[in-house]
């Protein structure tokens, strides 16, 4: 069994999705439920690790997986904006570093105090969009040592193979220890209680899949993060 093999180990982790304001009443955002993140959250802390979950919009019946745990303190984040913020504050602090947030690329420029009103934009809206920090990114460039940054990558594709590859350029790019890899789609990964990760590692190594409830997705990634941190030692 693997209870107690993340004993003091700190882990900051993020879930959910970004929200980007356009006006007071509207916003963009996605279909990131947090349910993935949670779920890490929780196996990670019973397995005894001290959690920091960076929640972005999870509904409450999906935080409350968590919300009574000892060693999880749940920090709310509603924009990237907040969430980087609020990642880089909690970062010096981590032994491991899991970014399972989906996190909005751009957010709207020059967000507008009044509500849009159809009566004044007419038949077309142009909403001009900013690039937003890549908050994981960031984390990987500030990493000290012994640090373990671990990414995610959502991807639609059309096989297994082609995911990995997508999930190569991406672990590359971005320069994380670790990179979880999960298909997205109409009907998969987002919104749904089942998932499969295929973990890759530096070099583009498969080194685990896991897969079932979000819990046993969780419980898997976890057993790759924990043999990356002996392998280390
Ligand atoms: O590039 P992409 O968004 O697919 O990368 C996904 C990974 O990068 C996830 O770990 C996500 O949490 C992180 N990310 C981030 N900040 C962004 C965009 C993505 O931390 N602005």
């Amino acid at each position: 069994l693997t209870s107690g093999d993340l004993a003091g180990v700190k882990l900051l982790v993020s879930a959910g999705g970004t929200r980007e304001p356009i006006d007071p009443v509207r916003f963009i955002g996605n279909r990131s439920s947090g349910r993935q993140g949670v779920a890490l959250a929780a196996a990670a802390a019973a397995r005894g690790a001290d959690v920091v979950l960076l929640a972005a919009n999870i509904e409450d019946a999906i935080l409350s997986e968590v919300s009574d745990c000892a060693n999880v303190r749940i920090d709310r984040t509603g924009t990237a904006t907040e969430m980087d913020a609020a990642a880089n504050r909690e970062a010096d602090d981590a032994d491991v570093i899991v970014m399972a947030a989906a996190v909005s690329d751009y957010r709207v420029a020059g967000v507008r105090d009044t509500k849009m009103r159809k009566e004044d934009t007419g038949t077309q809206v142009t909403l001009t969009l900013t690039e937003n920090p890549d908050i994981l990114a960031g984390l990987v460039h500030r990493r000290r040592p012994g640090q373990l940054v671990v990414g995610f990558a959502a991807e639609t594709a059309e096989n297994q193979q082609a995911l990995l590859a997508l999930g190569r350029q991406k672990l590359a790019r971005k320069g994380a220890d670790l990179l979880a890899v999960n298909a997205v789609g109409w009907s998969e990964g987002f919104e749904t209680t089942e998932n499969t990760l295929y973990v890759l590692a530096v070099g583009g190594e498969l080194v685990a899949t896991a897969s079932g409830s979000k819990r046993e997705a969780a419980d898997g990634l976890l057993d790759a993060i924990v043999a990356a941190r002996q392998a280390r030692s």
